[in-house]
């Protein structure tokens, strides 16, 4: 896989799958925008990245930021090649302490960004009819979320099917939108949870343990490659068997 003179946006760059992402990606050859809410730690996974990365702090669940955003990704880097829609959030939240507030935000964050920062990021990568958009969704969007993950379920179910949509409307661009669906990864969002819902997730699985990030970041990056040229509106289900389609 040869990422030369590709240009990639990954959010949600800071830990976790992101920062697997940005590093596999940069050690093909991409230079990578690292987007991250928290510039600090965005910033020293682009000096892990090398000298083709660099940290950009972006709330991507505000419209006029992620459209900003792709402006200074263009600035900085000359164009926008790929990108992988990875920023989320996943509070646990029982159905009876839901509140309005917390579920915009989860649908701010999870859904709206995926939507206008694709368009924001298609519009730039129209012209070099090439572009590869990754979405990230989870196996909560195909089974519904459990662990008090009702919305956040949700918002992953609406990232596959806009995934659908966009690969649609943008293939006379060569610009291919496929999902990724991960089952339970090592980072922040799993491990903040308690430990028994852990093992019990980690039983739930036939191969008996979490992912490595880097796990994940396989997939994408092979999604985000040129071999990929005959997948479109597809979604990949990453999760070490324990949903079977
Ligand atoms: N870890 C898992 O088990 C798992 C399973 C399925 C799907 N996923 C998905 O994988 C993706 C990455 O998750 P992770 O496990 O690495 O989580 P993580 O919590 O470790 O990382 C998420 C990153 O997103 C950033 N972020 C949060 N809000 C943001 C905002 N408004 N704007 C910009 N950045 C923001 C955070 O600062 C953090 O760096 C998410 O889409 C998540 O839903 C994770």
């Amino acid at each position: 896989m040869s990422f030369e003179n590709r240009v990639a946006i990954v959010t949600g760059a800071a830990r976790g799958i992101g920062e697997a992402a940005v590093l596999r990606m940069s050690s093909e050859g991409a230079s990578v925008a690292v987007v991250d809410i928290d510039l600090d730690l965005a910033e020293s996974v682009a000096k892990a990245a090398g000298k083709n990365a660099a940290a950009f702090r972006c709330d991507v669940g505000k419209p006029a930021n992620v459209e900003q955003l792709v402006k200074d990704v263009v600035a900085r880097f000359g164009k926008v090649d790929i990108l992988v829609n990875n920023a989320a959030v996943c509070p646990r939240i029982s159905i009876e302490d839901m509140t309005e507030e917390r579920f915009d935000q989860m649908i701010n964050v999870n859904l709206k960004s995926v939507f206008f920062l694709s368009r924001a990021s298609a519009e730039a990568m129209k012209s070099g009819k090439w572009g590869r958009i990754v979405n990230i969704s989870s196996t909560a969007g195909r089974v519904g979320g459990i662990f008090n993950a009702t919305v956040y379920g949700a918002t992953k179910a609406g990232v596959l099917s806009m995934t659908k949509s966009f690969a649609r409307h943008y293939a006379p661009y060569n610009i291919l939108v496929n999902a990724v669906a991960p089952g339970a990864v090592e980072t922040r969002l799993i491990t903040m949870m308690a430990q028994e819902s852990i093992d019990n997730t980690i039983q739930a699985g036939p191969l008996k343990r979490l992912a490595d990030p880097d796990e994940i970041a396989n997939v994408i990056t092979y999604l985000c490659s040129d071999g990929a040229s005959w997948m479109t509106g597809a979604t990949v289900d990453v999760n070490g068997g324990t949903l079977m389609v």
